[in-house]
């Protein structure tokens, strides 16, 4: 018998604990051991639930059992997960975690931990829900020199994104929507304004290309500024808007890491990407892109996640998986200048001064739609240097101008 701890019984360690509780037989058979779910660590009472007796509320009781072999941190947040983690690792506990805000912030030195305590701190369930995408990146695809991954990393916003696209449901409704079904955070500030999608693009490139990328690090924009003109005029391009995260090797050997609003053409796959699915694409040199697909968000689907990691430690206890990046540098991570196509949205009193003006700098390779009643034009540029495209877009002339960065 294999005794586990559970800390935190919100959303997805509940999941967690009915996974271990009420199917145990078949893990043990997977693991040809039984993993018992020792305690359950919540400030909460839990009083009516066939496992109550599991539930503490001090650390300490945990961290000083030593029959105590696995742990798995669904509390989210830095603090106090990053404490209780980084102690259980050093008292020489394998730990999983669901936590991608703690592995954005601190995955490279509590791999190093883990390293020298010569235990695992796995994370499958922190990018992409019940998606296997790290270990597939990391073993599977390991023969590979991986030269990007460009995925749809939250499923709160793509849900909204989707209800604005199919059911032209403005922002703020289909936000209020996305919060009555329970998916988005606690605070949806995290899902609208891209940091879900930032940390898990941290650890998507840290994974892909073996040096620490920190939030701070990746070019963030969410999605709070787009609204039905946007979606209507990229609909008449052929696209469709997603929140897109990428990361990318450059031949400098810096990396770009961006997550923004992009217009992603209905030709390509990602663009049927809809409702809380994620989809993860991997490029690699040998195998080409390799697409990920399902469910990024919610309960069974990242608890599946995590006990899929618990089994694994049960299954290593004395033979460490391998799994490490190096910490990272500032000047690491950069912003490419790069042959592109943009979309342009400009407004202007003037609309026919604005009009020649874009007629003029983006000419007729590039695509327009023009709504002369509203004094608005929408260009989808020809690919052209990402500098030039923003120079001319400057001198457009325009009273008010969005752009996003799209995906053919
Ligand atoms: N709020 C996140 C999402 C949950 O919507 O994708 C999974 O990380």
């Amino acid at each position: 018998m294999i005794n586990a701890e559970i800390m935190g019984h919100g959303v997805v360690g509940s999941g967690v604990a009915e996974i271990l509780i009420n199917h145990s037989d078949r893990i043990a058979e997977k693991v040809k051991d039984e993993i018992f779910v020792k305690y359950i660590l919540d400030l909460r009472d839990f009083d009516n639930l066939s496992y109550s007796d599991k539930f503490i509320k001090d650390f300490n009781l945990i961290l000083n059992d030593d029959s105590v072999k696995i742990v798995a941190e669904v509390m989210g947040g830095v603090n106090p997960a990053y404490d209780f983690v980084k102690s259980c690792l050093l008292a020489g506990k394998s730990v999983v975690t669901s936590n991608k805000e703690l592995v954005a912030a601190k995955g490279a030195e509590l791999l190093k931990i883990a390293n020298d305590k010569n235990v695992n701190f796995l994370f499958e369930a922190s990018v992409g829900g019940g998606i296997p995408i790290l270990r597939p990146m990391s073993q599977c695809l390991a023969a590979n020199k991986i030269n990007s991954v460009t995925g749809i990393l939250n499923g709160t916003t793509n849900y909204i994104l989707n209800k604005m696209i199919v059911d032209n449901m403005a922002f703020e409704d289909a936000l209020k929507l996305a919060q009555e079904k329970g998916f988005a955070e606690k605070d949806p500030t995290a899902d609208i304004e891209g940091h879900d999608a930032c940390r898990k693009v941290c650890i998507l490139a840290s994974l892909a290309f073996g040096r620490h990328v920190y939030p701070n690090q990746v070019k963030t924009e969410g999605i709070t500024s787009i609204t039905a003109t946007d979606v209507e005029f990229a609909d008449g391009f052929n696209c469709v808007i997603k929140l897109i995260g990428r990361t990318e090797m450059l031949e400098s050997g810096k990396i770009t890491a961006t997550v923004r609003p992009t217009l992603v053409s209905r030709d390509n796959i990602i663009s049927a990407v809809n409702g809380v699915f994620n989809t993860v694409m991997v490029s690699g040199d040998q195998t080409g892109d390799v697409l990920f697909y399902g469910k990024g968000a919610g309960k069974e689907a990242t608890a599946s996640a995590v006990v899929a990691d618990m089994i694994d430690c049960a299954k290593h206890l004395n033979a460490r998986k391998y799994l490490f990046w190096e910490d990272g540098d500032d000047d690491y991570v950069v912003e490419a200048n790069e042959p592109t196509r943009l979309y342009i949205y400009a407004k202007s009193e003037n609309y026919e001064n604005l009009l020649e003006n874009a007629l003029a700098l983006f000419g007729d390779k590039a695509s327009y739609i023009k709504n002369k009643f509203k004094g608005e034009v929408a260009i989808l540029t020809d690919t052209e240097l990402e500098s030039d495209l923003l120079e001319k877009a400057n001198k457009l002339g325009a009273d008010a101008i969005k752009i996003m960065h799209t995906l053919f």
